[in-house]
């Protein structure tokens, strides 16, 4: 239980600033995602009363939709996947912004076209030539629809104009170069906003503040004290449709070069100047470069790949990653990643950092654990028969919040130990959901703040880090080369002699 103490000078200061007026043009706006994330997001901060009345939507995409169909497409999203629409009237306003615009992504008449409705959007809306361009879209048109913005010359002002660019940014370290040059050429670094949307979460911001806003940790954060590092990202789901994707990318690039190395770099990174995009940006970038995967000319030591096999969940059968719809029988795409990762600096030299990321476990449960060193000699009786070493656990969703695990007495006469948990709940302190991811990051864009978006040359360090692997996961191999674990349980048994080697063992979750 923690009772909330407010620093009464602070309290009231930090004003929610509403960005300027301004046009945001979705790519992809027949897909999933924008009626599913993006609209119902955008109107959660239209109820909390956090945008600018001239917001505009314009929805671009090769359906030929008129805007009526497109207003009543993003009202249903609202409806079923966002937490509904509230009052009539306040729906009647955002609607009469949203308008929507067919095109062709590889044609430059499209953007021509495009570019004369948002002139006339601005005079219409007051919009002031500002604008937000958000590419989701599949990952292989990105090139083409920067290269036509900036052909067209709609990202040419530096100040008003912006580019949001969704994941997967590139497939390997390559083709991430490839897509950073296409970004450099028409556009500027400040104009870029690399969707990442673990970044947005409340409990993964809440890391810095936890890191760098109390003094009592700082001293224990470092190889003298810590034993290794465990980083989970688990889900119940499986592939929900998306073979397509999935297929070609798996666990490794759907989830470990992403959010998992954000959570990484974010739990590792050096204190920095001050809370300024770059400052952040250049200590993550720091510590991926120092960053590698435990052994590189023995992979096996370094990582353990698998798949999902049908199963039960929640009482019900699933099948197996191989039975789903759009996978190939003998497809070798793994649904479950670990990875041992080591950082060469004086903080953390010697320290393993363990992730592991998976479809079709038990439970969803997003964690960063600490594990602190064993004390040197027990002289206690422990229930465990053994030292049980302090985890400090960072829950970033579900069950949002922070537990710190130590050894007491148990009652009695003799001098046994016992394991337990003093816990820090969200729910419990701020009573109140935690914004959208989706949500904070929009409107971080609209007002021009790149703090929880991926530099260009973070993403290549990430890439780089796991590029051995890629190569060897990628190359065609035996069905069997792949260890297969059960629908609805903790992964294949190779990921824990992964951690076997150093005495460790993945916490039960
Ligand atoms: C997405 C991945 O980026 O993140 C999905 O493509 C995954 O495969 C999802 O399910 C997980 O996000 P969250 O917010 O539910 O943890």
């Amino acid at each position: 239980m923690v009772t909330l103490i407010e620093n009464p000078l602070r309290v009231g200061l930090q004003q929610d600033r509403i960005p300027e007026p301004q046009i945001l043009i979705i790519f992809g706006a027949s897909g999933d995602l924008t009626q599913r994330k993006l609209v119902p997001a955008i109107y959660q901060m239209k109820l909390e009363r956090k945008l600018p009345p001239e917001l505009t939507i314009v929805g671009v995409s090769r359906s030929k939709w008129s805007h009526e169909f497109f207003r009543d497409h993003c009202r249903q999203g609202v409806e079923e996947f966002g937490n509904g629409i509230g009052s009539e009237a306040l729906w009647e306003d955002f609607a009469n912004g949203l308008f929507y615009c067919p095109g062709d992504i590889d044609k430059s008449e499209s953007y021509q076209k495009l570019k004369a409705f948002l002139s006339e959007l601005d005079e219409q809306r007051g919009t002031r030539g500002n604008r937000v361009f958000y590419l989701s879209v599949a990952p292989r048109f990105f090139a083409e629809a920067i290269e036509q913005l900036g052909e067209a010359g709609m990202l040419g002002d530096r100040d008003k104009q912006r580019l949001v660019i969704e994941k997967p940014f590139g497939h390997d370290l390559g083709t991430a170069q490839i897509l950073n040059q296409v970004v450099q050429k028409v556009c500027s670094e400040k104009q870029v906003y690399r969707i990442d949307h673990y970044l947005g979460k409340e409990t993964v911001q809440n890391l810095l503040v936890f890191r760098f806003a109390n003094a009592i940790f700082e001293p224990l954060w470092n190889r003298q004290f810590v034993e290794c590092v465990q980083i989970t990202v688990a889900e119940t789901v499986g592939l929900e449709g998306r073979a397509g994707y999935y297929e070609s990318s798996g666990a490794l690039r759907d989830m470990v070069q992403n959010h998992l190395m954000q959570l990484f770099t974010l739990t590792a990174m050096e204190a920095p100047n001050s809370l300024d995009a770059d400052s952040i940006r250049n200590e993550k970038v720091k510590v991926l470069e120092a960053t590698h995967l435990a052994d590189i000319e023995n992979l096996a030591l370094s990582a353990t790949r698998g798949q999902y096999t049908s199963g039960w969940m929640k009482g019900k059968q699933v099948p197996g990653y191989r039975e789903e719809e759009g996978v190939d029988e003998n497809s070798t795409t793994p649904t479950y990643a670990a990875l041992k990762l080591y950082i060469d600096n004086w903080r953390w030299k010697g320290v393993p950092f363990y992730m592991r990321t998976a479809k079709r476990m038990p439970k969803k449960v997003t964690e960063i654990a600490i594990q602190f060193r064993e004390v040197p000699f027990l002289m206690f009786q422990s229930a465990a028969k053994q030292a049980n070493p302090n985890v400090l656990a960072m829950r970033i969703q579900p069950n949002e919040g922070i537990s710190m695990r130590f050894e007491v007495k148990t009652p009695g006469n003799s001098l046994r130990t016992r394991s337990v948990d003093m816990d820090f709940r969200y729910d419990t302190t701020f009573g109140q959901a935690n914004t959208d991811a989706y949500s904070r990051l929009l409107i971080d864009c609209m007002l021009g703040d790149q703090t929880l978006f991926t530099r260009g040359d973070e993403v290549e360090e990430s890439w780089r880090v796991l590029t051995p692997l890629l190569q060897v996961w990628d190359a065609p191999s035996d069905p069997k080369a792949i260890a297969l674990y059960e629908a609805g349980t903790w992964g294949p048994v190779e990921a824990e002699m992964l951690l076997n080697r150093n005495d460790h063992r993945w916490r039960r979750l």
